[in-house]
C-alpha cells in the first residue's frame, strides 16, 4: 500500500509534479514494485529533510495514526486509550503522538523486549498480553473505570475483551484484524457494556479527497519535523526478500515500520 520514490514521467495535463521531486503515497495497492504508475493526485511531495525511507514507512501507518487520534476520537489531555500492537508500526507512531497530545497510554505487546519499546515510544503503562490478564490490567490502571478509548488491530483475538477495558460511552475503533476477523455480534453488546460506539474506520475514506490526504500527510510531516514523533523503520529486506519480511511480521518478530528496498 505505501511507498515513496523519484518521479521519472509525469502525464499529461500534470503541473505541480516535476521529473524528480520525491513523492510518497499510501495507496492503492501495488507499491512492491521498482517503479509503479500511479494517479498524480495520490502522492505527496515529501518534504526537506525527510528521507524517502521515513516517507516509506510512514505513509499509510502514521497517516492512519493521525486520523485515528486526531479525527476518529479527538484524543487531549483528558483522554486514557488503550493502543493494542503498541511496539508495531502503527503502535510506536500513534503511541508517541496520542503521549505528545497529554494523553495516557495504555498499550499492549506480546513479549518482554516490545514492551520496553513501547515504554520509550510514548506507553505510560505496558501490558503484555501473552502473560497478563488484559481486562483486569487497564482496570488496575484506570482505577476501575476503563479508558476513553480503545485503539484496536488484533481483531479476533481481542474480542470482546477490548469492549471490556472500555468506560462508559467509550469508543471501541477496529482498525485492524491482523489475528483474523472480528466475529459477527449483536449490536445489543454495546448497550450491555455501557452504551458503548463502535467504528470500523479505513484510511481510504478519511483521505478520499485530495484536500484531507495533503492535511492529513501535512500534519504528519509537521510532528515529524518538531520532533514529536520519531520514526522507528527497524528491519529492512531487498525486495526480492518480501516472503522473508512477511514471514518475520506473521511470527510478530518485527517492531516498528518495515522496508522493502527495491
Ligand atoms: N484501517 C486502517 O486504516 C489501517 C491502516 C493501516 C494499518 N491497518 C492495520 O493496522 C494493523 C497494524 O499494522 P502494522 O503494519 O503497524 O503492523 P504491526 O502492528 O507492526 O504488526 C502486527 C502486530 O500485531 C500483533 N499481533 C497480535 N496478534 C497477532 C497475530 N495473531 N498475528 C500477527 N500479529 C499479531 C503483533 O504485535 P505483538 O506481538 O506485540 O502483539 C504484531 O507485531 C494491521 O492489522 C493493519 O492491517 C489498518
Amino acid at each position: 500500500m505505501e511507498g515513496a520514490g523519484v518521479v521519472t514521467a509525469v502525464g499529461e495535463g500534470v503541473r505541480d509534479l516535476k521529473v524528480g521531486r520525491h513523492v510518497a503515497y499510501a495507496g492503492p495497492i501495488g507499491a512492491y514494485a521498482k517503479e509503479r504508475l500511479i494517479a498524480a493526485d495520490r502522492v505527496v511531495k515529501i518534504p526537506a529533510g525527510v528521507s524517502d525511507e521515513t516517507a516509506a514507512a510512514i505513509m499509510l501507518k502514521g497517516m492512519t495514526a493521525q486520523y485515528l487520534l486526531r479525527r476518529t476520537y479527538k484524543v487531549g489531555r483528558e483522554t486514557t486509550l488503550l493502543f493494542h500492537a503498541a511496539a508495531g508500526g502503527v503502535g510506536l507512531i500513534a503511541c508517541q503522538w496520542a503521549a505528545s497530545l497529554g494523553a495516557t497510554v495504555i498499550g499492549t505487546v506480546g513479549s518482554a523486549g516490545k514492551a520496553l519499546i513501547a515504554r520509550a515510544h510514548g506507553c505510560s503503562h505496558v501490558i503484555n498480553t501473552r502473560e497478563e490478564d488484559l481486562v483486569a490490567k487497564v482496570k488496575d490502571y484506570t482505577k476501575g473505570r476503563g479508558v476513553d478509548v480503545v485503539y484496536d488491530s488484533i481483531g479476533k483475538d481481542t474480542f470482546p475483551a477490548s469492549l471490556d477495558c472500555l468506560k462508559p460511552l467509550g469508543m471501541w475503533v477496529s482498525f485492524g484484524q491482523a489475528s483474523g476477523p472480528v466475529p459477527p455480534f449483536k449490536i445489543t453488546l454495546l448497550s450491555q457494556k455501557g452504551s458503548l460506539f463502535a467504528t470500523r474506520p479505513s484510511l481510504g475514506s478519511y483521505t478520499e479527497t485530495r484536500k484531507d490526504l495533503v492535511a492529513t500527510a501535512n500534519d504528519l510531516f509537521d510532528v515529524i519535523a518538531k520532533g514529536k514523533v520519531k520514526i522507528a523503520a527497524n528491519q529492512s529486506y531487498p525486495l526480492a526478500e518480501a516472503e522473508r519480511a512477511h514471514r518475520d511480521l506473521e511470527a510478530r518478530l518485527t517492531t516498528g515500520s518495515t522496508l522493502l528496498i527495491p
